[in-house]
């Protein structure tokens, strides 16, 4: 039999609490606190509620046990990356490659991820500084984030050095990547130690704030109303494809289904170890902090202050208009609203942080374990990769390069990953060895009807989801004939879309170089597998 890799990354986490609060850290993010007001305003609210509970149901929650169960079934040989999981599960020369997607997606993922999570940053300070203070208006905000971004329009005024979004964006990255070469317990896991608590804290906060703002002079509505908007069941969109769609794929960045990094994360437990408990309660506290705390934030604000209808345009309207030029508005008019608005930017900013610092342990795990590297040298090399491509899209933000690698990556990657998992998870390795392998050490058994759901259900919707989105956006979107942002392409920008793309398609092509080279170099035989690794003594 083959070895299992040069391996001196003996790895695992510290106890079971680190362990959820970091697989919560994980999945909780920007998309919980940004992503989802806003695709729950522009897509229905009520409608969307009830599209998002049944892809919750039937995507999310599997998938989350079929993603804690390839991760943890790959630790048991040492690999905390796709893969060396993937060929796990699938003892065929082309699972490896295969396997590639899963260094991919999260490192481009990662990449313009930081980016946005350093718009937090910057406007926690902005808040505690008051800096935007008398852009009272949501005009007047677009414009001051414009200036921030280095994108306002020809001639309206610049409130901003050049250089601070890529201070902003140096630093952050700095950050994740000190946290990262500090390893899984002694970085990742203290990181959502003291991120998660301070997270719930600043969200419970606000939420208590923003149920109790009064109407507001001519809007007349309350942030009952926005709550009504989000969770009354709401039939009349139904039948919208694009609903049921936007909900999908919410729940799969939400959960950071498709990511790998949930796998990754599972591979540092040892069969002992619980999934399946543990798998239900990081989506729960998940979907608690999307639901309850995130849809109780930003939508209620917006409703208080411009309306149902006005809130439902702003959402329509820039991605990040909601909580990056409406909140600062409502904070504007509260007393305290300076330490609101570093309560709100903060909570995102460990948001963003305990997921991003997520999207590079796939492949930390994959130098390391492969080649040897030591995890320092790993994490401040990926470091320089991410800043070389992260000023990409600092530079170049204005021509949807951000759009492009959010789309290919973070919306349709998601769901190619995830088929992949679920193919190889459910049918070549087989129903009956998969659910066995998710309940070694399960304190919960799950529902026997998942079973049937993992197998035919959850594929089928993939397929679907995959099949409509190719046809109504991929194509359109690789032709040039749409932009990935949404409505017409610019031609001036086809350039800079066409060379994002193309970093890409790098990625993907280093990733198949490397994962040979590393085949070649440890000696692996695809069709035996990998030698075992005792990890008895090992795990939360
Ligand atoms: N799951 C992470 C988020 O919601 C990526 O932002």
């Amino acid at each position: 039999m083959a070895s299992s890799g040069s391996g001196n990354s003996h790895e695992a986490w510290g106890s079971r609490i680190g362990l959820i609060l970091a697989m919560a850290g994980n999945a909780i993010g920007l998309g919980n606190f940004l992503r989802f007001p806003r695709q729950a305003a522009a897509n229905g609210g009520g409608s969307f509620m009830i599209t998002y509970f049944i892809a919750l149901l039937l995507l999310g929650i599997p998938l989350m046990w079929i993603e804690w169960g390839i991760g943890r079934n790959g630790g048991r040989y040492r690999k905390g990356h796709t893969p060396g999981m993937f060929a796990a599960i699938w003892r065929h020369p082309a699972a490896k490659y295969v396997g590639a997607v899963g260094l991919v997606v999260p490192l481009v993922v990662m990449i313009y991820y930081t980016y946005i999570e350093s718009w937090t940053a910057a406007f926690a300070w902005f808040s505690l500084t008051k800096d935007y203070w008398g852009h009272t208006t949501q005009e007047g905000m677009i414009g001051y984030l414009q200036s921030f971004q280095a994108i306002s329009p020809e001639g309206a005024p610049v409130y901003h050095k050049p250089w601070t979004p890529y201070a902003f964006f140096i630093g952050t990255l700095f950050i994740n990547i000190y946290v990262l070469s500090k390893g899984i317990s002694g970085g990742i896991e203290k990181l959502a130690k003291i991120g998660m608590p301070i997270l719930f804290l600043f969200a419970i906060v606000l939420a208590g704030v923003v149920l109790f703002l009064p109407a507001q002079p001519g809007i007349g509505a309350t942030p009952w109303q926005g709550l009504e908007f989000i969770y009354k069941p709401d039939y009349s969109r139904l039948g919208e494809p694009g609903v049921w769609l936007a909900s999908a794929g919410q729940i799969f960045f939400t959960l950071s289904v498709g990511m790998c990094t949930l796998t990754a994360y599972a591979s540092y437990l040892s069969k002992k170890d619980d999934i399946t408990l543990n798998g239900i309660a990081t989506a729960a506290t998940n979907e608690t902090a999307e639901v309850v705390l995130g849809g109780t934030i930003a939508i209620p604000a917006a409703v208080t202050f411009f309306g149902v209808s006005g809130a439902m345009a702003i959402a329509q309207g820039g991605s990040f208009d909601l909580g990056f030029a409406t909140m600062p508005v409502v904070f504007q008019q509260l007393p305290f609203g300076n330490l609101l608005g570093v309560a709100w930017f903060g909570l995102l900013f460990f948001a963003g942080i305990t997921s991003s610092v997520a999207m590079l342990t796939p492949i930390t795990a994959f130098f390391r374990e492969e080649f040897g590297f030591k995890r320092e040298t790993v994490a401040w090399s990926l470091g320089a990769l991410c800043l070389v491509f992260g000023l990409m899209h600092v530079y170049w933000l204005e021509h949807g390069v951000l759009d492009e690698w959010d789309y290919w990556a973070g919306t349709f990657g998601l769901v190619v990953v995830a088929v992949i998992e679920v193919i190889l998870f459910m049918w070549i390795f087989k129903p009956n060895k998969a659910w066995e392998s998710m309940h070694q050490g399960a304190d919960i058994r799950i529902p026997q009807i998942f079973k049937f759901i993992m197998t035919y259900v959850t594929p089928l919707y993939l397929l679907f989801i995959l099949g409509w989105w190719g046809w109504v956006d991929a194509i359109p979107i690789l032709l040039n004939e749409k932009s990935a942002g949404g409505g017409v392409l610019d031609p001036a920008n086809t350039p800079y879309i066409t060379f994002a793309r193309a970093i890409i398609v790098l990625f993907a092509i280093t990733a198949v170089v490397l994962i040979k080279m590393a085949w070649a170099r440890n000696k692996y035989d695809d069709r035996k597998g990998f030698v075992e690794v005792d990890r008895s003594g090992e795990g939360a």
